[in-house]
């Protein structure tokens, strides 16, 4: 039987098809009868593939891309990619690791072993193998499980995959431990409720960071992760590099990919506490060595502290320029993106690439934000950012939010370049 989404179940079959046709939303083929209908097939970047009743999200095609560009470029460098696809749901990202990054193998897990039919079904694309040349195998654990008995079988993994739900950091340890050094781990939260600091002993407790409400939280929902992955790395003795780190708003969903390498980290680099002073609007960093001295420069030390202090968190960049750039290229050299194709992908990997400016520091400014600091209507966010560039700041969009300016520009000094853009602007009409 098809389970449709609850917003979906309202609606009458001739309402639904061009809903389920839209290009947008993927393609299905439905086999109808009167009483009941289901699923023949779905496609994704032109593999079919069926849900049954596993869990599926058609917004995370985009999430299935960036991982599956890493891959391939991770296969392209390293000459291996063996994929751990720890929570595949209807496997469709074990697919298209196998079809489109060219794994190796792919282990495609699971603990529900309901779908172990469809999982099997999609895989068959794939010729199975055998022996050495085996290119794929279904289980059902935990993922923990499965991701420790591969550690103790001393069976590593360039590549594990976590789809989970919530804020599941308990899998952190165990798929450092199965992932071959240097390899790629691809982790997901779709708590909200924490990054927003809704639920700072929450986030405290899965991500080790204390998180408050902040105007720029789902940037904290990315960096909270990072956060997490830098702790258990250091336990591990090994060290993260964030490769990408991707917010969508479907869900919330919080993707991030990161490079662990080995060896701690000998300095305490981009591992800090974020302050917002809601006084006058500045965000900074602190290090470790300021804790204690945490103040922002518009209060007198006497005054009480108007600061929101959350963390420890990753305060570096977002992404690696070098990757993004690579998977740029990638994603044009398949078709992905270019000529009016994919515009969607090609903006996201766009506003990638100038967050990963390591100029810019953690968070963002929304243009409401500052307009209502300023007690005026704000200029178009073009203008403000080409006129903080003339100022020599570095200020990009932020592919989190559409209404906001990610620069190494105080509050306060955006504020006094917008009144000017605004007063300029004002003087341009009455002439
Ligand atoms: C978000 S869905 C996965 C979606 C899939 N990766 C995709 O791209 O379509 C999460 C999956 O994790 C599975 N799951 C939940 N807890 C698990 C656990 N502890 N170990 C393994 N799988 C688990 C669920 O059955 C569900 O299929
Ligand atoms: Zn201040």
């Amino acid at each position: 039987m098809l389970t449709l989404p609850l917003s979906l179940t309202s609606l009458s079959l001739p309402q639904i098809f061009p809903i389920l046709q839209n290009p947008k939303v993927g393609n299905f083929s439905l086999e109808t009868s009167k009483s009941n209908f289901k699923y023949l097939a779905r496609t994704e970047r032109g593999i079919e593939f069926e849900t049954g009743n596993a869990f599926f999200r058609h917004e995370s095609a985009t999430g299935r891309d960036l991982g599956v560009l890493a891959a391939s470029l991770y296969k392209q460098s390293n000459g291996t990619l063996r994929v751990l696809d720890a929570m595949c749901g209807c496997g469709i990202r074990s697919c298209r690791y196998l079809i489109e990054a060219k794994a190796d193998f792919v282990l495609a897990n699971d603990a529900n072993d309901e779908q172990r039919r469809v999982v099997l079904g999609n895989l068959k694309k794939v010729e199975r193998g055998f022996g050495d040349e085996r290119r794929w195998a279904v289980s059902h654990f935990d993922a923990n499980r499965i991701l420790t008995e591969c550690y103790l079988q001393r069976d590593f993994f360039d590549l594990i995959d976590i789809d989970s739900f919530g804020s599941d950091s308990m899998f952190l340890r165990s798929a450092m431990n199965a992932l071959r050094l240097g390899g790629l781990l691809y982790l997901t939260s779709t708590d909200g409720y924490s990054s927003g600091g809704h639920r700072p002993f929450c986030s405290l407790a899965a991500y080790g960071a204390y998180v408050r409400p902040l105007p720029y939280s789902n940037e904290i929902g990315l960096r909270m992760l990072i956060g997490g992955a830098v702790r258990e790395a250091s336990i591990l003795g090994y060290h993260v590099i964030p490769l990408f780190s991707y917010y969508s708003y479907h869900g919330p969903v919080f993707r991030v990919l990161v490079q662990v390498n080995r060896g701690k980290p000998r300095e305490i680099r981009h591992y800090g506490f974020i302050a917002y002073c809601n006084n006058c609007g500045i965000t900074r960093t602190f290090s470790w060595n300021e804790l204690g001295r945490m103040n922002c420069s518009c209060k007198n030390l006497e005054e009480s502290s108007p600061l929101s202090i959350s963390g420890p968190l990753w305060t570096g960049p977002l992404h690696s320029t070098n990757c993004i750039k690579q998977m740029w290229s990638l994603a044009e050299q398949w078709g992905w993106i270019g000529n009016g194709a994919g515009l969607d992908l090609e903006k996201l990997l766009g506003r990638m690439l100038e967050e990963s400016d390591p100029r810019l520091p953690p968070g963002y400014i929304k243009m409401d934000e500052m307009s209502s600091r300023a007690k005026m209507n704000s200029p178009s966010i073009g203008a403000m950012m080409s006129a903080l560039h003339k100022e020599g700041y570095a200020a990009t969009r932020s592919h989190i939010s559409t209404n906001a300016i990610k620069t190494d520009c105080p509050m306060p000094m955006c504020i006094r370049i917008a009144k000017e853009l605004q007063g300029a602007l004002n003087v341009n009409h009455a002439n």
